[in-house]
């Protein structure tokens, strides 16, 4: 079977409380329970990991390397800044779906810039927690 990191950066921990109008009122638990019982559908097995903390998510992305076959990572605010996951990134043959629950293009000048996206396969960015889904049927494709 094949593995996807979901990986989740800074904050995301605090989805349903933090700016709902913005991020939505569901939980992080919420996304992780409908993209688990998603991914069983598509017959993929699931990591799915938050932190706060720059450097874990470099060495998530770097245990990829050996242990996924493909990554969906939503940096939060370190997409926008992190030229250390960028690196982590670029080392990583593997497919890498980049997720935002908003629409960042629209958002304010310093969110419009994703370092994550110079790596990524692709972006999705603006649906949601429904976001997350899509990147698994993306990464179900990309693994065959
Ligand atoms: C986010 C967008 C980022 O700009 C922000 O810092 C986040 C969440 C999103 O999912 O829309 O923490 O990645």
């Amino acid at each position: 079977m094949k593995t996807v990191f979901i990986l989740n950066g800074p904050n995301l921990n605090l989805l349903g409380l933090r700016e709902p109008e913005i991020y939505g009122a569901g939980t992080l638990g919420d996304i992780e329970t409908a993209a688990r019982a998603h991914a069983k559908d598509l017959g993929l097995a699931v990591d799915f990991r938050q932190t706060n903390v720059e450097g874990e998510l470099v060495g998530w992305i770097q245990e990829a390397r050996t242990k996924a076959d493909a990554v969906i990572l939503n940096a939060g605010a370190y997409t926008h800044t992190s030229i250390a996951i960028l690196d982590a990134l670029r080392a990583c043959d593997k497919p890498v779906i980049e997720v935002h629950l908003s629409n960042i293009f629209r958002r304010e000048d310093y969110r419009k810039h994703s370092f994550v996206s110079e790596a990524a396969t692709g972006i999705i960015s603006g649906f949601g927690a429904h976001g997350y889904i899509l990147a698994l049927d993306a990464a179900a494709k990309l693994v065959g």
